[in-house]
């Protein structure tokens, strides 16, 4: 049996290459063509936005925009930001490359921004969350906290797709936020992502933003100097396809969650692992199975599972302990983050995907009670 770490969603063959021979057959192949409207018009239907999402070529281009584009619409120049070391690396390149600086901040249990560790200063212009593994911040608590103190919240809710707070998603508490399409992620169009906001200068800025700064086509003239970003077609035409099954997925994938909630709470029990917390009224798509080893070595539990063929891996790496970012932070700085270091590299993402059966569930955990056991 083999169980990979990933296992993207694929579109019906028929359905998309009848649909993709069209873009071919019209020679309409980018550049806002009506694949791309189409699935910007269901986007927004399917996450009940006042504003139609702007989509990009991918998660990261996403999230560096949608901040450009709060700094062009506030004129803010030179500034920080608070942002969790404990997220992907490129939430982090996004404000860097906005010329931001970032002001790592600690993670409580549900491995998510902190807010009671945030230090502001006069500078700090930005507050950037991250739903890593899709559990969602306590966003409504970081919103009025932003608020108070005239800050931008932006969440990074890359991994997040389906994931909900009370029920809603993110942008319905009026939150800008981006989202990652990659393959990897619950829902895809091979790359892409999208960024949503409430506010209509913003998008406005978003739009020129992914076409080079342009916003009328027969002038060619620029608002902004934007970085292409757009996506195309073919893209579109997965991610449209994609998004008229995700709802069957996420029906497959909560029963397996529910099945591996109830495994890894015995092993919570026995004290082998400890768990991320998920707040009561959050939803977590579980963008892989965080498990936290307590006494273990993460690269015995990974080689143990990879001689089984089960591939699991550390997904997030704390971001100040990356060769580039670790030059550019002080060691009291670095000890400020305890609950980020003490947890890197004792996470490992234990894969899922919908397409898993009773099988390899069984086979994931006959395997993970192995390797406890033979401690
Ligand atoms: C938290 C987070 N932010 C940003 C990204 C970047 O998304 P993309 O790969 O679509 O550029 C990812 C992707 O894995 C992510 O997990």
């Amino acid at each position: 049996m083999l169980i990979e770490t990933i296992s993207p969603q694929i579109p019906k063959y028929k359905t998309i290459f009848k649909k993709i021979k069209n873009c071919f057959d019209e020679k309409y192949l980018t550049n806002d063509g009506k694949n791309l409207l189409n699935f910007e018009n269901n986007l927004q239907k399917y996450f009940k936005s006042k504003i139609k999402p702007v989509v990009f070529c991918n998660g990261e281009m996403s999230l560096y925009s949608l901040i450009q584009a709060w700094k062009i619409h506030l004129k803010i120049q030179k500034c920080k930001a608070i942002v969790p070391s404990f997220t992907f690396s490129g939430t982090v390149n996004a404000l860097v490359q906005n010329n931001i600086e970032p002001v790592f901040t600690d993670i409580d249990s549900t491995l998510t921004l902190d807010l009671k560790k945030i230090k502001l200063d006069k500078e700090v212009k930005f507050v950037i969350a991250a739903s890593v593994y899709g559990n969602i911040p306590d966003i409504i608590n970081i919103k009025k906290f932003c608020k108070k103190n005239k800050l931008v919240f932006i969440l990074d809710n890359a991994p997040g797709f389906c994931s909900k707070i009370n029920n809603q998603f993110p942008n319905n508490y009026n939150i800008d936020q981006i989202y990652s399409f990659h393959a990897t992620k619950i829902f895809n169009s091979v790359e892409g992502g999208c960024a949503i906001t409430s506010n209509k200068s913003i998008q406005k800025i978003l739009k020129a933003l992914r076409n080079f700064g342009q916003l009328n086509k027969k002038t060619n003239d620029v608002i902004v100097p934007g970085l292409n970003s757009k996506m195309s077609e073919l893209s579109a035409v997965v991610g449209l396809e994609n998004l008229k099954n995700i709802n069957s997925v996420m029906t497959k994938r909560k029963k397996i969650i529910k099945k591996y909630v109830r495994f890894f709470k015995t092993l919570e029990e026995k004290n082998y692992i400890e768990q991320m917390k998920i707040k009561d009224n959050v939803f977590c798509n579980y963008f892989f199975y965080p498990i936290i080893l307590k006494s273990s070595s993460s690269s015995n539990f990974i080689n143990f599972m990879n001689k089984k063929k089960i591939f699991c891996r550390t997904y997030y790496r704390a971001v100040h302990t990356l060769s580039y970012y670790k030059k550019k932070i002080s060691l009291k700085d670095s000890r400020k983050l305890s609950f980020t270091n003490k947890l890197n590299n004792k996470i490992i993402a234990i894969p899922l995907h919908s397409d898993m059966n009773n099988k390899h569930i069984e086979y994931l955990f006959k395997n993970i009670e192995k390797f406890f056991l033979s401690k």
